[in-house]
């Protein structure tokens, strides 16, 4: 396969690492010249039009996904593209619009649906292992805060960090959430409330069929990159996340006993190159796409009923939102 990438940047330089042992032809591209050459000759790929091409890979800042995957529906091209697929609800629904008019496979990176411990416990519940599903818990803690300048533009923290809770939630449960009560604080740096952020956050949310979530978020969680699940059920209780390199101590004396994960790229690693062989089977015809715009939608739809909730103090039902 010939494939093109948009965008060398943080994320962008790790996907370029997996296609080019995944592909026959990695053509990438930059806004930056010195980028593309650099990551041209590190991984041994082309440079040129990375549209021209069996399919896609969009790395780029998120302001400029929908034009980026609309284009790539107007050529016809299979499309990947980091999550979100749009910063706003009015344009996730033109890129909803032109995915399903043009009949082209898009696949939004929700990585977290390829982790090893999200997709057991999915497929324990599927199996009734947890028997019925009652309560869950989910907690992100990033161990530094980004730069002022990420935070100012990246919609705060429920559509930033959070919309990975929210999409992962929707696809191990398999419910829809109906209500969302959020809350934020600011203990850190002052350019969060500045850019009218917060720095930790907690939600309460309640799912279609009486499930309870709650949700926790910090970026200042300096022991640190700690990302987990736990799903309690009448018949057991699982937890997604907690390994020996959880950033966690145990006053009971079960300390993880490994290096805690530093960053989503060692944490989550292996989930990020099945991602990108699923989405290059899903461009070839081989499999439906592992997620779609409209779970995209669903996941931003969550992040305004939060933000929303946050701001005005009080619990948002969905379809306020969605209306
Ligand atoms: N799935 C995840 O866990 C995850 C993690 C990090 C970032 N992301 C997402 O990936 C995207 C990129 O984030 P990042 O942290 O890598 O950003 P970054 O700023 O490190 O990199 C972006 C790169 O895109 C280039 N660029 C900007 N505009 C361009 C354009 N129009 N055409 C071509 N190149 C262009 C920049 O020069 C830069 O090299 C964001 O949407 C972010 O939300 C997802």
């Amino acid at each position: 396969m010939r494939v093109g990438l948009l965008g060398l940047g943080r994320i962008g330089e790790f996907h370029a690492a997996t296609l080019s042992s995944l592909v026959d032809e990695l053509v990438v591209s930059d806004a930056d010249a010195a980028r593309v050459a650099a990551v041209a000759e590190k991984y041994g790929a082309t440079t040129g039009d990375p549209f021209d091409a069996d399919a896609v890979v969009i790395a780029t800042p998120t302001s400029t996904h929908a034009e980026l995957l609309i284009r790539a529906c107007d050529k016809g091209v299979p499309a990947f593209c980091e999550k979100p697929a749009a910063p706003t609800v009015g344009e996730t629904l033109e890129v909803v619009d032109a995915v399903e008019r043009s009949g082209t496979m898009v696949h939004i990176g929700f990585q977290r649906r390829f982790d090893a411990g999200y997709t057991a416990a999915r497929q324990a519940l599927l199996d009734g292992e947890l028997g019925d599903l009652h309560r869950v818990h989910m907690l992100t803690g990033d161990p530094a805060p980004p730069p002022a300048g990420y935070v100012a533009q990246s919609g705060g923290i429920f559509r930033d960090c959070h919309i990975h809770d929210f999409d992962i939630l929707r696809w191990v449960t398999g419910r829809e959430v109906e209500t969302v009560y959020a809350i934020g604080s600011n203990r850190g740096a002052d350019f969060f409330a500045a850019a009218g952020d917060v720095d930790n956050s907690a939600a309460v949310l309640t799912l279609d069929d009486g499930t309870l979530v709650t949700m926790q978020g910090s970026r200042y969680n300096g022991n640190g990159y700690d990302v987990r699940m736990e799903l309690a059920g009448t018949r057991a209780t699982w937890a997604v996340g907690l390994s020996a390199r959880s950033p966690l101590h145990s006053a009971d004396g079960l300390t993880p006993h490994g290096d805690p994960w530093p960053d989503f790229q060692t944490r989550f690693e292996d989930a990020y190159v099945a991602e990108m062989g699923a989405f290059l089977a899903a461009a070839r015809g081989e499999r439906e796409s592992p997620c779609t715009a409209r779970d995209a939608l669903a996941a931003l739809y969550l992040a305004e009923a939060a933000d929303l909730s946050h701001r005005e103090g009080r619990p948002v039902a969905l379809r306020e939102v969605t209306a």
